[in-house]
Formats: structure tokens, sequence, C-alpha cells
């Protein structure tokens, strides 16, 4: 089925002018972009959003490396489309990823790992709802 997942290009990448290279990754991956949006996260956005990872011990490293720079959060859709996003970000750690994948061309660390991407459809409806009006997506 067509479905939604949602993605942020995270500091590292934008920093390093790499918006439109993972953007490219992901629509050759066979995901439309159908919302998009370069914001600088606030620290609540940033504590709010990874909030499941409170209790982390890098959870503080986490949210500061989020507020550091522009990310570009973005609704994607495609078949499958969580799973057609994992497969192509690839593995958490760079040093693990796939031939091929996002993280193992572009991420630089566990931490700065270029994209971060939902991880079942339950949490896609959720984080697409934290960051966008149903009206900013265009399908
Ligand atoms: P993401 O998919 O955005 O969700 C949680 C993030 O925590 C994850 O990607 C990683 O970038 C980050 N993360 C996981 N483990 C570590 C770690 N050991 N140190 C720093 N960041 C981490």
């Amino acid at each position: 089925a067509v479905t939604r997942t949602f993605s942020i290009i995270k500091p590292d990448a934008t920093r390093r002018n790499l918006t439109g290279a993972v953007t490219k990754k992901l629509e050759e991956a066979g995901l439309r972009v159908v919302a998009s949006k370069r914001i600088h996260m606030t620290r609540e956005q940033a504590e709010g959003f990874y909030a499941v990872h409170k209790e982390r011990p890098f959870f503080g490293e986490l949210v500061e490396f989020m507020m550091s720079e522009p990310v570009v959060v973005q609704v994607l859709e495609g078949e499958d489309a969580v799973k057609r996003n994992r497969n192509i970000m690839g593995a958490t750690n760079p040093a693990e990823a796939d031939e091929g994948t996002i993280r193992k061309e572009y991420a630089l660390s566990i931490g700065e790992n270029t994209v971060h991407g939902s991880d079942s459809d339950e949490n896609a409806k959720i984080e697409i709802d934290f960051f966008f009006d149903e009206d900013e997506i265009v399908g």
C-alpha cells in the first residue's frame, strides 16, 4: 500500500550542503517528497520529538546536535514508505550500514548520521503530526 513516513535531514547534512544529495537518494528509492520545510529546531521541539530517548545517556548530546544547525523535515510517500525509507537510510551506525545507503555514503558517526526516519506506521503518523499541519502536505 502507498503510505507515508517522516524524515529529517540532520544538521551534519545541511551543514555540508547535502540536502539535495540526500533527497535525490530518497527519490531514487521510490519515495516522493509530499511536504518539506527547513527549520531551526528549538530546544522544546528537539526534546519533545526525542522524548522517548530522554533516559538514554546520549539524550543531551542528541538534543544539542539537533539544535546546532538547521534541519529539513519531510513527509515521504510511497509503496511501504516506512520500510522503503529505512532500507535506503541504512543502519543507525554508519559503520554497519550497507553499501549504497545514505548513511554509508554520508553519515559521520552514530550521532551525526545524516537522516532520521520513522520506525513504524504508528510513529510516522505521530512524527508527521509533530511538525506538519495536514494542509502543508500536498500529495
Ligand atoms: P534517530 O533515528 O534520529 O533516533 C535517535 C537517535 O539517537 C539516532 O538516530 C542516533 O543518531 C542517536 N544515537 C543513537 N545512539 C547514539 C549514541 N550512542 N550516541 C549519540 N547519538 C546516538
